[in-house]
């Protein structure tokens, strides 16, 4: 099985800097970008350079130390630390593992912040944010480990959007349900959804499973009833941005109307999702804010403009998959179901 390149990577001591590959140019150009700002890395985040869930969490927390590098002389540590999280918190709304990232960043920085040297400051941060990659990486591992037998010999599974090695350290977390598989020895064969408007599915999983060797398939988005419905698909999995308290689960944009279809055909939809993801402050996904993303993205998506100037447009990048259409959970602790809130708190905490 050929290896992905790496999504993101730390270059250097605490000096140094961010290398990411810029998702935005696949699969047809593979190209690295370094970060040495936490200006840079805020950027990289809101223009989906780096994307995905778990992703955002490691290239914030990894932002939090570049960010402490631009301490200037006579000002307080603990007032950066706080502008910086303050600022990367206003990259993206949704992925509630950015705010993890950066509460957990900020909760280690606290008792030290008084008494550190600068420079040891940095030291311990950037130990911080290559912990949080490191147990990501060993976290996909166990989400692999716990969901590959929901995939059966010959069987078709569906995806939506990336969930895979590019939205995460390692390969990723409904991908790696698919790779774990394989890794056994099953055949089987996956339906990309193209994932409109900006293709995830079609750019980065399609690429991202034919470089490791999978059978896929790309269809678009509004052709995933009609493969349903010829029985080609056995079972749905795809990733998360937010979990809520009750199981409710924000996701790509999409992911709700595939798991309708799902449940329609009598289809298993799962999401798979390291407990990073979960928001247990939030009762239901009613709560859940929705990221609006720029118009031009649906009217100009394809590298040409495929509206009529001035249309009115609305673009929610994501929507949210009511726990009842959920099967299960997978996460790097186990498979939670039925999913309900009594399970998740058995579960994680
Ligand atoms: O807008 P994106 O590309 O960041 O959206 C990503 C998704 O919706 C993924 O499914 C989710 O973050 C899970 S990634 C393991």
């Amino acid at each position: 099985m050929n290896q992905a390149p790496r999504t993101i990577e730390w270059i250097g001591d605490a000096d140094g800097f961010v290398r990411l590959l810029d998702q935005t140019l696949l699969p047809t150009r593979v190209e690295y970008r370094d970060c040495r700002t936490v200006e840079e890395i805020w950027e990289a985040i809101r223009m989906l350079r780096v994307r995905g869930a778990p992703a955002i969490g490691i290239a914030a927390a990894m932002g939090v130390v570049l960010g402490m590098q631009s301490l200037a002389k006579g000002t307080s540590a603990v007032e950066r630390l706080r502008e910086v999280t303050d600022y990367l918190r206003t990259s993206r709304p949704t992925a509630v593992n950015l705010f993890w990232a950066l509460d957990r960043m900020a909760r280690h920085a606290a008792p030290h912040l008084e008494k550190l040297p600068p420079d040891q400051l940095r030291t311990m941060l950037l130990e911080e944010a290559l912990r949080i990659e490191d147990e990501d990486r060993q976290m996909c591992r166990a989400i692999g480990a716990h969901g590959a037998a929901l995939i059966g010999e010959g069987q078709g599974v569906l995806t939506h959007c990336n969930a895979g090695g590019l939205a995460t350290a390692d390969y990723g977390t409904a991908l790696a349900v698919m790779f774990a598989a394989a890794e056994q020895g099953r055949k089987f064969a996956v339906f990309a959804d193209e994932t409109r408007p900006l293709l995830q599915g079609a750019r980065l999983t399609a690429w991202e499973l034919q470089q490791r060797g999978i059978d896929v398939t790309l269809i678009c988005d509004n052709m995933a009833a009609q493969v349903m419905r010829e029985g080609r698909v056995h079972l749905v999995v795809t990733g998360a941005d937010r979990i809520a308290a009750n199981g409710d689960t924000a996701n790509k944009i999409g992911t709700y109307g595939v798991a309708l279809l799902a449940q329609a055909h009598g289809i298993p939809f799962y999401v798979a999702a390291p407990s990073s993801t979960f928001d247990l402050s939030l009762s239901s996904g009613d709560a859940i804010p929705i990221e609006q993303r720029d118009p031009r993205e649906i009217t100009h998506g394809l590298g040409k403009q495929i509206a009529p100037d001035g249309i009115k447009v609305y673009n929610p990048a994501f929507d949210v998959t009511p726990a009842a259409l959920i099967a299960g959970i997978i996460t790097e602790k186990g498979i939670i179901r039925p999913v309900r809130e009594e399970n998740i708190r058995e579960v994680l905490v």
